[in-house]
């Protein structure tokens, strides 16, 4: 697990290393985890992979809402970004492949047509940190590398890794920040632990992971916390401060909120998904 502090520095030398390596690429995996799809999204990515033709990949799909899932990839697939769903601590090698075979289908007839027929295809997976790129990487390669990422200050030679019968993935995978700017885009990220635990308040956190579930998912939330009928309708702070009670922390909500934020993050509440696409004629 990589965490990382972004700071001006970091983000443009992480950018220029990213941009860098895209020219040795035919094609980018853009990972973002399926439960938050924007919101793992870097915010200038989209515009650094306008001339390179990409494949939105959603990890951990095993932790997202599966029909919810379905619809952020009709939602891409209508904006004109392929897109496929994986659980990347399984193999999903064949699912990647034949996606990218369809997305450089021209591409790869041109080649064959002039005879070059024996060529990988260069792939580079980018991400935030968290995402799920060493995990994907290590899958389709089928081995265990030490992937170090593009860390500003660590330099190192680049290297090709072999996956499947048709492509050859960088072993560095770019890493670039997670949008920050937004309050409500950084609840989703600290809930399912995208960033640093000490950037955020954990009560917040834990009010936020309760009012999703309250909302979406009510019968998950009480049944994992034995709760009563009356006390789900408590609000969100005394319902807190009730589990709190409940957890043996007397007054400690801290500790009854960092005990919530583990619970949704290991999915001990179920799958959920924390953002739905707006797609069009719904
Ligand atoms: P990164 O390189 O993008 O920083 O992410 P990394 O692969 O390190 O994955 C971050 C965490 O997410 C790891 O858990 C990893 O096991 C988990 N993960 C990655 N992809 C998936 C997925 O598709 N499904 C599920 N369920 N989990 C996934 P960790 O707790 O940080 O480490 P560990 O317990 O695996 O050692």
């Amino acid at each position: 697990m990589t965490v990382i502090q972004w700071f001006p520095g970091h983000m443009a030398k992480a950018l220029r290393l990213v941009k860098e390596k895209l020219n040795l690429v035919d094609i980018v995996l853009e990972l973002v985890d399926a439960r938050l799809p924007e919101s793992s999204r870097n915010p200038q990515l989209e515009q650094l992979l306008e001339t390179k033709p990409h494949i939105m990949v959603l990890t951990k799909k095993d932790m997202a809402d599966p029909n919810v899932t379905a619809r952020w990839l009709r939602y891409y697939e209508s904006k004109g970004i392929p897109a496929v769903a994986v659980d990347s601590q399984h193999g999903q090698l064949s699912t990647i492949e034949k996606k990218i075979n369809v997305v450089l289908k021209d591409k790869l007839a041109l080649r064959e047509s002039k005879g070059i027929i024996q060529q990988r295809v260069k792939v580079m997976c980018i991400g935030i940190p968290n995402v799920g790129k060493s995990t994907l990487l290590n899958h389709l390669v089928n081995k265990n590398v030490a992937i170090t990422g593009n860390r500003p200050g660590v330099t190192k030679a680049q290297q090709w890794l072999k996956a499947g019968k048709s492509m050859s993935l960088l072993d560095t995978p770019g890493i670039l920040w997670p949008k920050f700017e937004d309050q409500e885009i950084g609840k989703r990220l600290a809930l399912t632990g995208a960033i640093k635990d000490s950037l955020y308040a954990k009560d917040d956190i834990a009010l936020y992971g309760l009012e999703h579930f309250k909302q979406t998912n009510p019968k998950a939330l009480q049944e994992k916390y034995k709760l009563t009928d009356e006390q789900m309708q408590l609000s969100n702070v005394d319902l807190l401060l009730e589990l709190t009670k409940k957890m043996g922390f007397k007054e400690d909500y801290d500790r009854a909120s960092e005990r919530i934020i583990f619970d949704i993050r290991q999915s001990k509440l179920g799958r959920y998904t924390l953002e739905i696409p707006q797609l069009g004629g719904e």
